[in-house]
């Protein structure tokens, strides 16, 4: 049974087939998903999800990218009701959170960013939630935030960063979770990430519908293609794939907190 950590079927893209998809995947073999709120809109629909079926699963936070333009007192107030929404029993983290530098160049911005970052650490820290982090060229950033709330830990997303600054989240308890990009052809940092993480603090994620993993590159992703990244740690690590899946799913429900 394989864990999609990382779903955004809240997406427009799934708009004509959604609920006909999310029904499918335990039949086809996925049988656990957490959708991640980008936003409070985007949060709220993943609470549905999570409503409507039992194996999906929901977190609740703000994406960097989504405060652009967004005046401070109406970020604060989408906080407090993100908070607020947070008490749903199936909301098992906060995210997704952290850090995008890519597109954002600004030095006031980037502030801004780190501040809804740290006010997002200090609010899974009350409500005793893990996090989960999205870290686009921000790296030193994003770890040094995470090294200010030692007693919080998650899961950064998509990891791409180092195997030195892995090695560092790890100590500070965090998982890493790989996305198609380690299908691709070029991937040889993800994978030397990959080789040198152990295991058990490994999770795999679509990050649908972006991120479609090999043979698939390009298309819409989804939870189905999930199966393409445990065979791609499980070649990367020289294990079988069985285990690979079963290790993964295991680290997913430990970490989110979701019982047998
Ligand atoms: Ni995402």
């Amino acid at each position: 049974m394989l864990f999609d950590t990382h779903a955004h079927y809240d997406d427009s893209r799934f708009d004509g087939d959604r609920d006909e998809l999310l029904r499918s995947l335990p039949g086809e073999g996925v049988g656990l998903v957490l959708n991640p709120g980008c936003d409070l809109a985007s949060s709220r629909k993943a609470v549905a999800y999570a409503d409507t079926y039992p194996h999906v699963y929901a977190a609740a936070g703000i994406h960097p990218e989504n405060i652009e333009g967004v005046p401070d007192e109406q970020v604060e107030e989408e906080l407090r009701e993100i908070e607020a929404l947070a008490a749903h029993p199936k909301v098992r983290a906060v995210g997704e959170i952290g850090l995008d530098y890519y597109w954002c160049k600004e030095p006031a911005e980037r502030k801004r960013q780190q501040e809804l970052f740290r006010a997002q650490m200090r609010m899974a820290g009350r409500l005793g939630l893990p996090v989960i982090v999205h870290d686009r060229d921000a790296h030193l950033d994003c770890l040094t935030i995470a090294e200010q709330y030692p007693k919080v830990h998650g899961v950064f997303h998509c990891y791409a960063g180092s195997a030195e600054t892995a090695q560092r989240l790890l100590e500070l308890g965090y998982y890493l979770s790989f996305t198609g990009v380690l299908t691709f052809k070029n991937a040889k940092k993800a994978a030397e990430v990959v080789r040198r993480v152990p295991l058990e603090r490994l999770m795999v994620e679509t990050d649908a519908p972006y991120m479609a993993p090999e043979p698939f590159r390009g298309k819409r992703n989804s939870s189905l293609y999930v199966y393409r990244m445990v065979e791609a740690i499980a070649e990367i690590k020289g294990l079988p794939a069985e285990e690979v899946a079963r290790a993964t799913t295991e680290n997913g429900k430990k970490l989110f907190g979701i019982p047998e």
